[in-house]
């Protein structure tokens, strides 16, 4: 039988929101649904690659054949995604990672008052930077999800979280981005070449971002 393309190798994938807790019943989410980073952790494993998914709160079933470690907060994700990307070749962190967190969870509900509310926050660690400071042999692609200067900002992104490549996605293409079973992305890698896809569903968004792993790695 043919031998797949990835087969031996290790995939880690982040996907989905993260929460980070006010009180009890409250905390600071986003609207990622998982579906971007799940069709892409469930593609590299059909390559044959052997996958963990790091996934924050999502309604989604994991796909099959995938280890998935479910988490809730940024400071959660971070500290799986550590234990897991020294041992990996191919990292994709596809997850919508809170960049503030509370500074003290308050232990009891906060009562409502007639005077507004301030909450203290903290800075998360950022996670795909800190495995781009320490990456060795291990082809590490992020996302990058804007609102304006897109390219410049996704740019300035691959630069500082040293990226094997970018997958731009933004808020201002119908179809793209959180919730949606399409995206439209465009792929900027480390020699600044760009490559712009038409509107997709994900699983072919997430064929297009494996083939060019694919590619990298046929390279190295
Ligand atoms: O989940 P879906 O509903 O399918 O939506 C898909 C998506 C829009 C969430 C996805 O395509 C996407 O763009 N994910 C990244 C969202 C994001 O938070 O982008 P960013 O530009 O803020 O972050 C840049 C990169 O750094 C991302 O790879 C992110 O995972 C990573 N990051 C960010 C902050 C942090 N503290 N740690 C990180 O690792």
């Amino acid at each position: 039988s043919e031998t797949k393309p990835l087969a031996g190798q290790k995939a880690l994938v982040s996907a989905g929101p993260t929460y980070e807790a006010i009180d009890p019943v409250r905390f600071i989410g986003n609207h990622s649904s998982g579906k971007m980073g799940y069709a892409i952790a469930a593609k590299l494993k059909e390559l044959g690659a052997t996958v963990t998914l790091i996934s924050g709160p999502t309604a989604l079933d994991a796909p099959k054949g995938v280890n998935r470690i479910s988490v809730t907060s940024a400071a959660e994700m971070f500290e799986n995604c550590q234990k897991h990307f020294s041992d990996s070749q191919i990292c994709v962190m596809a997850a919508a990672v809170a960049d503030y967190t509370v500074e003290e969870v308050a232990p009891f509900k906060i009562k409502k008052k007639d005077s507004s509310l301030t909450i203290p926050l903290k800075k998360t660690p950022d996670i795909l930077a800190t495995l781009g400071a320490v990456k060795t042999v291990q082809i590490l692609v992020g996302f990058a999800l804007e609102t304006d200067h897109e390219e410049a900002n996704a740019t300035e992104k691959l630069k500082k979280k040293n990226l094997d490549f970018i997958v731009l996605n933004s808020l201002n293409d119908a179809g793209a981005g959180f919730q949606n079973n399409t995206n439209k992305i465009t792929i900027i890698d480390k020699t600044l070449e760009k490559t712009v896809f038409p509107l997709k569903s994900k699983d072919e968004v997430a064929t297009d971002i494996c083939e060019k792993i694919v590619s990298i790695f046929a390279d190295k």
